[in-house]
């Protein structure tokens, strides 16, 4: 996350994430699902703008990026900016939290694919808490901060501290920071079509399922960021791709352009390859874009 003022308004650029592993371990009594997952943030942001405003209320503005024009008639378009949005009930559970009656004008510009399995929709909330922390000087640890942040969703404490990796397990909110050995170059396709999350995990719970480790996995991540041996392994790929078609042939889509590890992020519909070079993850995010009906990018980690 970057954070910098601009005269009376704060701005912050919060970056996607990829899950690079997933593992499913079992249904837990509060009816979410015990994960086990490797997320690297990469360099594609939404922006927020932050300015006080008189009034003690939260006004959201949402502009897209229009460069993608595979999604010019997609849902994935749709920007709910109502109470609804995590954006608004981040705000809402700081002014709760602390009793404040301060008031923000919130302009956000999304860049980072929604209903995709990136962490958008979190990105976007963790950049509000640690904003108006800020901007309503409201003195907040990183504890506090993380405990907010569990109550807003599974994914938004990874992106409190936005580390370049990370494990995240618990229902993901439980972060233990990875350091990567080399920037990872990667090509991503949404297809038109998105996935609820809760769908998702439904699904899974009716397949069968060897889990993995995650500590083998992040071990050999850290001796050798690009590794076909790895690859790419998400527990929730198989039920995504049994409740929409557009998962499967986007995945074929990537294998039939690239030659290394290919996968699926979060709960869908965004997949990925792991390219050796940014210019190998450029030339064929160019030939997948000449295709039409997806919105591609090619994108590395940070560092
Ligand atoms: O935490 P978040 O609001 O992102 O989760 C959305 C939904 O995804 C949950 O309501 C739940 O149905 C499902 N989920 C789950 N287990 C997780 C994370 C999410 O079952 N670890």
């Amino acid at each position: 996350m970057v954070v910098r003022h601009q005269g009376p308004s704060l701005v912050i650029h919060t970056p996607a994430k990829l899950n690079l592993f997933l593992e499913v371990l079992g249904k837990r009594p509060d009816g979410y699902h015990s994960l086990e997952t490797v997320m690297v943030s990469v360099g594609l942001y939404d922006s927020l703008v932050f300015r006080e405003i008189e009034s003690n209320q939260t006004r959201l503005n949402c502009h897209r990026c229009e460069s993608h024009s595979a999604f010019r008639n997609s849902p994935l378009l749709t920007l709910p900016i109502g109470p609804d949005n995590l954006v608004v009930r981040a705000a809402d559970v700081l002014r709760k939290h602390t009793s404040s009656e301060q008031g923000v004008q919130i302009d956000l510009l999304k860049r980072i694919p929604m209903q995709a399995g990136m962490g958008g929709g979190s990105s976007d909330a963790a950049a509000t808490l640690v904003g108006l922390n800020r901007l309503w000087d409201l003195g907040l640890k990183r504890e506090t901060l993380h405990e907010l942040a569990a109550q807003l969703g599974s994914d938004v404490n990874f992106f409190i501290e936005s580390p370049t990796a990370a494990i995240c397990r618990g229902r993901g909110e439980i972060i233990e920071p990875l350091r990567l050995t080399r920037q990872m170059h990667m090509v991503v396709a949404c297809p038109a079509s998105g996935l609820s999350t809760p769908d998702v995990f439904r699904q899974w719970s009716s397949t069968a399922h060897a889990s993995r480790s995650v500590e083998e996995y992040a071990a050999r991540l850290q001796r050798s960021a690009w590794s076909s041996e790895n690859g790419i392994h998400n527990a929730l790929e198989g039920p995504a791709r049994e409740l929409n078609e557009d998962v499967s042939q986007t995945l074929d889509a990537l294998r039939r352009v690239t030659h290394g590890p290919v996968g699926m992020s979060g709960s869908g519909t965004a997949c990925f390859a792991l390219c050796r070079s940014a210019h190998e993850a450029r030339s064929a995010a160019s030939r997948l874009r000449a295709e039409g009906g997806r919105r591609v990018d090619a994108i590395s980690s940070r560092t």
